[in-house]
């Protein structure tokens, strides 16, 4: 049985001075049995901005939620302006990164290849990769979604290190068109993909590291459809942006999926 996940990505948004109040925020809204519940059922983690992280991982320690970093670059130290590595990373408490995040691809010119390089990176030095994958509007219209998640996903699959990946790395499939749009994929149109997801990763390392490897859906999920969502075979958890920002909302998030 697959544990779930829901993952906050706060993007380039929130100040040191907003931990406090936002984890006590969110520490009130899921205490008793159901934080109890949740440390057993769900993972939780935020993916925060650099400069928060390590304030983070202490802010968030006690109510059992890890801190996750938003990228990462795959050397271990070297000449490159502007990057962080995962020593660096580890330095300030954190044990996963989101790679290959769409607005990372869009924006920041991130292949494949780089996609592909940074997760083996991170599962060599135990850092849980959580690899975003999905295609753009213009993409799900030509009738190429699973095309692109599949040449996407395979371009990672081929440089995973060997030894065992299932519990090491994480999935989020995320429709670039769903992405702070408001419009959700509909939980038909997500479960479509995540099965399919699934399948290649059956044909990648088998059926059993297929079953128990981790897709979460991200893109316009909210505590109005995380319950839909949740209750496909193969979507495991949620990636959350707009709706990681407000402690509520992401509190209710936790508590359905219990
Ligand atoms: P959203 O962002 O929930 O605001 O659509 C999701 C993401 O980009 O990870």
């Amino acid at each position: 049985m697959r544990k779930r996940m829901l993952a906050g990505n706060w993007k380039m948004n929130k100040l040191n001075g907003d931990l406090a109040a936002f984890f006590a925020a969110f520490g009130n809204a899921v205490t008793g049995d159901a934080a109890v519940a949740a440390a057993e059922r769900v993972d939780v983690l935020f993916a925060v901005p650099y400069t928060l992280l390590a304030q983070a991982v202490v802010a968030a320690a006690p109510w059992g939620i890890r801190i996750a970093a938003q990228n990462l670059h795959a050397d271990p130290s070297g000449a490159f302006t502007g990057e962080i590595s995962i020593p660096m990373l580890k330095e300030a408490g954190v044990t996963a990164s989101l790679i290959g995040h769409s607005e990372r691809r869009q924006f920041f010119g991130e292949t494949d290849a780089t996609v592909a390089r940074k997760t083996r990176a991170a599962l060599e030095q135990g850092m849980l990769p959580i690899v975003c994958l999905g295609e753009t509007l213009v993409e799900r219209e030509a009738g190429q979604t699973e095309a692109v998640v599949k040449r996407q996903l395979a371009a990672v699959m081929e440089a995973l290190p060997p030894g065992p990946v299932a519990d090491a790395m994480v999935l989020a499939y995320e429709p670039v068109w769903a992405i702070g749009t408001g419009r959700s994929a509909t939980s038909q149109q997500a479960e479509e993909v995540h099965h399919f997801l699934r399948s290649q990763l059956s044909t990648h390392l088998g059926a059993a590291a297929a079953g128990q490897m981790r897709i979460l859906y991200g893109g316009s999920a909210s505590p109005a459809n995380i319950a839909e969502l949740l209750a496909q075979p193969d979507i495991d958890g949620g990636l959350v942006g707009g709706a990681s920002l407000k402690p509520d909302d992401f509190a209710r998030m936790v508590l359905t999926a219990l």
